[in-house]
This record gives structure tokens, C-alpha cells and sequence, in this order.
């Protein structure tokens, strides 16, 4: 295969929740490919920590304070990346977050917030992209979910609904937009190193838990952000171009074991 098929020179990427964690694994995966990078986040001083490293590699990297749970600031930051970059090519949808509580201690609030984020937070930028990717002659959507889209899970009941859904939701963008040449994937990663699972690393309440899972990974480790870099630039890229409406594990194994 062509070196080129990788090749993401003169594209513009949107990464939601791309500060931190999964998110600037992926930033940087995809600047290292040539992208140009538009970080979206709520949190403005860890959004201009992470601009700063992009552009340390290189990469044309801007940043914009865009909460995923408002219509008019996703419609603000896709807008950034039309005036910043003139184009926008590919979308990661990876803003998230997870509440650890038995499922009847919930309240709907907790219920609201995260449905809000993982899963409203992921259709409203997809909705938002659409007209400028179908315009531009197609695009590429990375939507993020989780080993609970596949597998139920006690101690986050609404986070594995809210993931379940995103795997649904990218089956069915992608039936939809494939006339438009614009590619619906998603990435379900494993167990991760990031600020999302620190208590479950580091929390005695959680040791027993945290060492079955460890010891369930066929790869020997937790992954860590870098992990989900290869797989993201193969769905941003025209390596991926007859491949849609599929949720790509990046787990060390897990879900095979
Ligand atoms: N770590 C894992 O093991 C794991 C496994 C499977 C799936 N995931 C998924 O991977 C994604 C990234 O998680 P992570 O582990 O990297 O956690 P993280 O380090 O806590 O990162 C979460 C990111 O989402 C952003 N975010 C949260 N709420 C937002 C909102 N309302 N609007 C915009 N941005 C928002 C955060 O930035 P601000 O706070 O600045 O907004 C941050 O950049 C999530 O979707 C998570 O569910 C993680």
C-alpha cells in the first residue's frame, strides 16, 4: 500500500475533549500524519498546554473553549475550523465522562449529565460537520467509545448505556452518509491510562477490581493515549476509505480473551 493512504497533509481535524488523555493521544497522532488541529474543550489553560505541544511537532494546532453539551458552541467550534483552516476533513468525537455509582443510586441529574456529554456531546458536532463534509465531497467521523458498549458494567450503568449508544449511533450515520463519501467509525478503547481511570488505578476501593482487569489484558498492560493514535489516523485516512459503520477495539486483547 501506498505510504500516501496515511497521509494527512493539508486535512483539518476537530477533536472534541482533545486537551487531555485519548483525545491528545489522537491529536497527536493525527498532526504527526499532517493534520491540522483544532482542539475543542472546556478547560481554556490544559485546551492551550496541549496547542502548545501540536505545534512543538509542527503541526498548525488552534484551540477553542466549546462545551459538546451546547448547541450553539458545537456550531461555534465547527465554524473555528472553517474559518481557521478552511476545511474540515475529520471529526473525533471523544469528549466524555463517567460517574461511578450502583445504578440505583443515580439521580437524574448524574443520568442527564452523561447522556448529555457522551452521547448528545457526540451526534450534535456529527450533525453539525455534515453539510460542510457532504459540500467538501465526504469526511471521516472517529466516534470514541468504550469496553461498555460491549460488555454491562455495575459500577457505570449510565456511561455503558451512553456508549452502547454511540456504537448505534455511528452504524447509523454511516448508513446515512455513505452516499456522501463521509465514513462513520468508531474506536472502543481498552483500559487506559488517563485522568478517567486514575481512581480505579490508584484507589484502594477499587484494588481488587483494578487487578482482574490487569490481569484479563492478553497485552500484559493498561494502554496508555499513544495506543489509539495508529488506529485513528487509519480511520482519518484514505487507508480506511471502504470501511464504515464499525467500532474497532483497541484493547490489548481484552474483549478476545
Ligand atoms: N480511559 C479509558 O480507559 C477509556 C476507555 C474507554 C473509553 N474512554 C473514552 O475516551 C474518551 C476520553 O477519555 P479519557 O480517558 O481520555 O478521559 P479524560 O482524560 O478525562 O479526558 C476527557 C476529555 O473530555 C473533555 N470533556 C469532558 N466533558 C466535556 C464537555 N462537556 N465538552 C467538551 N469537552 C469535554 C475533557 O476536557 P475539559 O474537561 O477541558 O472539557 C477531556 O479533554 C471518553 O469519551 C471516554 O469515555 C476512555
Amino acid at each position: 500500500m501506498e505510504s500516501g493512504m496515511f497521509d494527512l497533509k493539508g486535512k483539518a481535524a476537530v477533536i472534541t475533549g482533545g486537551n487531555g488523555g485519548i483525545g491528545l493521544g489522537i491529536a497527536v497522532g493525527l498532526a504527526e500524519a499532517g493534520a491540522d488541529i483544532l482542539v475543542a474543550a472546556r478547560n481554556e489553560q490544559k485546551t492551550n498546554a496541549a496547542v502548545n505541544r501540536l505545534a512543538g511537532l509542527g503541526a498548525r494546532a488552534v484551540g477553542t473553549t466549546t462545551n459538546v453539551q451546547n448547541e450553539d458552541e458545537v456550531a461555534e467550534m465547527v465554524q473555528k475550523a472553517l474559518n481557521e483552516f478552511g476545511r474540515l476533513d475529520i471529526l473525533v468525537n471523544n469528549a466524555g465522562i463517567g460517574i461511578r455509582k450502583s445504578p440505583q443510586d443515580y439521580t437524574l441529574e448524574d443520568w442527564n449529565l452523561i447522556m448529555d456529554i457522551n452521547l448528545t456531546g457526540t451526534f450534535l458536532p456529527c450533525r453539525e460537520a455534515y453539510s460542510h463534509m457532504a459540500a467538501a465531497g465526504g469526511g471521516k467521523i472517529i466516534n470514541i467509545g468504550s469496553m461498555t458498549s460491549i460488555f454491562g458494567h455495575d459500577l457505570v450503568m449510565p456511561y455503558s448505556a451512553s456508549k452502547g449508544g454511540v456504537v448505534q449511533l455511528t452504524k447509523s450515520l454511516a448508513t446515512a452518509w455513505a452516499k456522501d463519501n463521509i465514513q462513520v467509525n468508531a474506536i472502543l478503547p481498552g483500559w487506559i491510562e488517563t485522568d478517567l481511570t486514575q481512581p480505579l488505578r490508584t484507589e484502594e476501593d477499587f484494588r481488587e477490581r483494578y487487578e482482574l482487569i490487569s490481569a484479563r489484558i492478553p497485552h500484559g498492560r493498561w494502554g496508555t493515549p499513544d495506543d489509539m493514535a495508529g488506529t485513528a489516523v487509519f480511520l482519518a485516512a484514505a487507508a480506511s476509505d471502504y470501511v464504515t459503520g464499525v467500532s474497532i477495539p483497541v484493547d490489548g486483547g481484552y474483549v478476545a480473551f
